[in-house]
């Protein structure tokens, strides 16, 4: 018999991937995934960009690269990063193989066993998973429409038995929906000064922003770089250009950065070169902001038909967010309709969601459900939106 690590107790089957395997049944409409949609990748663009590397630039896209990332993308990725006032000088950018590498790092670095962890309640199920396999402990403190409830944070940072981190997801919050006002980042900053509880802020999906109006509100909280607080940033491409490529990044004081990149080292030596170069090339031919742009306005119809089919077919009594950016819209239902028997219902007549317990980091939370909208065209949203909210209409009843 083989013997498996203990720590492999505490992680459970990702519900998301078991129920990705019903989302591909032929037919089902899946607002269940968080990916792009197939059709929106810029695959001219990044043909084009192929067909155009100079010999240099092939010979460095098959070969190893350093820890860190290719110089060339550090300093292209830089100065996109700088657009949003990240502070690059101060701060060092370390390339990861996706941005669930980067938290996956962060967790390598500061959690021993039992160690506690501050994360959202709900919690991007990447995160969940990676600080569970590290043997953390994981304390959910919830949201309200601002963001994390500061009265649960400042109980939480007062304990003797002090969490190593805090992570948050301040902008288009997966699952939530949810984007962080500015006072209670302000609020969050201030409640861990001096506490030495690092704050990790996830910026997946910030760019993704539907509305001018929302700009100011998109500044990362590491951009101020307070002191008194360790901010550990992290961000991906996988939203803006393609998961297929697996690109993330970090940008991390020196010290924690020394830490992970020592980890890196003995993970993956370096994140693929191929896919860097053509990232890098993506940013340097401007073909990346106009991309965006392109993405932004197709989420933001779909977003929109989405918020107006569930305004028209839910019942009062179910809470929801309208989304202003991201890929995903938060449902509460009555206290007494169990998300899982809509779920059963609503696959059954063809639509797929995810339940919130899947995001609850105790596993508990049993009437609420995610939604996403990213990777289904307005005919299928006007559909599976009627399938779902019929299905929430007859409650706890299975078919
Ligand atoms: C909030 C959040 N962070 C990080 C990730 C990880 O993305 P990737 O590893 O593709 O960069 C995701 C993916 O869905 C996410 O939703």
């Amino acid at each position: 018999m083989p013997r498996f690590a203990a720590s492999l107790t505490s992680l459970r089957s990702s519900e998301i991937r078991d129920l990705m395997k019903l989302a591909t049944r032929p037919g089902i409409i899946s607002f269940a995934g968080g990916m792009p949609d197939n059709n929106l990748f810029p695959v001219d663009e990044v043909k084009e960009i192929i067909n155009t590397l100079t010999t240099e630039q092939q010979q460095t896209a098959f070969q190893y690269g350093p820890t860190p990332g290719l110089p060339s993308l550090l300093e292209s990725l830089g100065e996109f990063l700088a657009g949003k006032g990240l502070p690059l000088d101060t701060n060092r950018l370390m390339i990861t193989t996706g941005s669930q590498q980067a938290i996956a790092l962060l967790a390598r670095a500061f959690i021993d066993p039992g160690d506690r962890v501050l994360v959202e309640n709900p919690c991007f199920i990447g995160a969940i998973s990676a600080f569970k396999s590290n043997q953390a402990e994981l304390t959910g403190i919830d949201l309200d429409t601002e963001g994390i409830r500061i009265d649960q944070l400042e109980r939480e940072a007062r304990r003797p038995d002090k969490a190593k981190f805090l992570y948050l997801t301040p902008y288009f919050h997966n699952p939530g929906g949810l984007l962080y006002s500015a006072a209670r980042k302000q609020q969050v900053t201030s409640t861990l000064t001096g506490t030495d509880i690092v704050l990790i802020e996830d910026d997946a999906y910030g760019n993704l922003y539907f509305y001018d109006d929302d700009k100011p509100r998109l500044t990362p909280i590491k951009a101020a770089d307070p002191d008194g607080v360790d901010i550990c940033y992290t961000g991906s491409f996988s939203k803006i250009l393609g998961p297929g490529l697996r690109l993330g990044w970090l940008l991390l004081p020196d010290d924690i950065y020394q830490r992970c990149e020592l980890i890196k080292q003995s993970i993956d030596a370096c994140s693929p070169s191929f896919t860097q170069v053509i990232a890098d090339q993506f940013i340097r031919r401007g073909l990346l902001e106009p991309y965006i742009e392109r993405v932004r306005h197709e989420y933001r119809r779909r977003a929109e038909t989405m918020s107006d089919m569930l305004q028209q077919t839910l019942p009062p009594d179910v809470q929801w967010n309208r989304p202003r950016g991201g890929f995903y819209i938060w449902l509460t239902l009555p206290d007494h309709i169990d998300a899982s028997a809509v779920l059963k219902r609503s696959i059954d007549q063809g639509a797929v969601f995810v339940i919130g317990k899947t995001f609850d980091p105790k596993g508990k939370q049993h009437n609420t459900l995610r939604l996403s909208y990213c990777n289904t065209n307005e005919e299928q949203i006007k559909t599976g939106i009627t399938i779902i909210a019929n299905a929430i209409k007859q409650g706890n009843v299975l078919s």
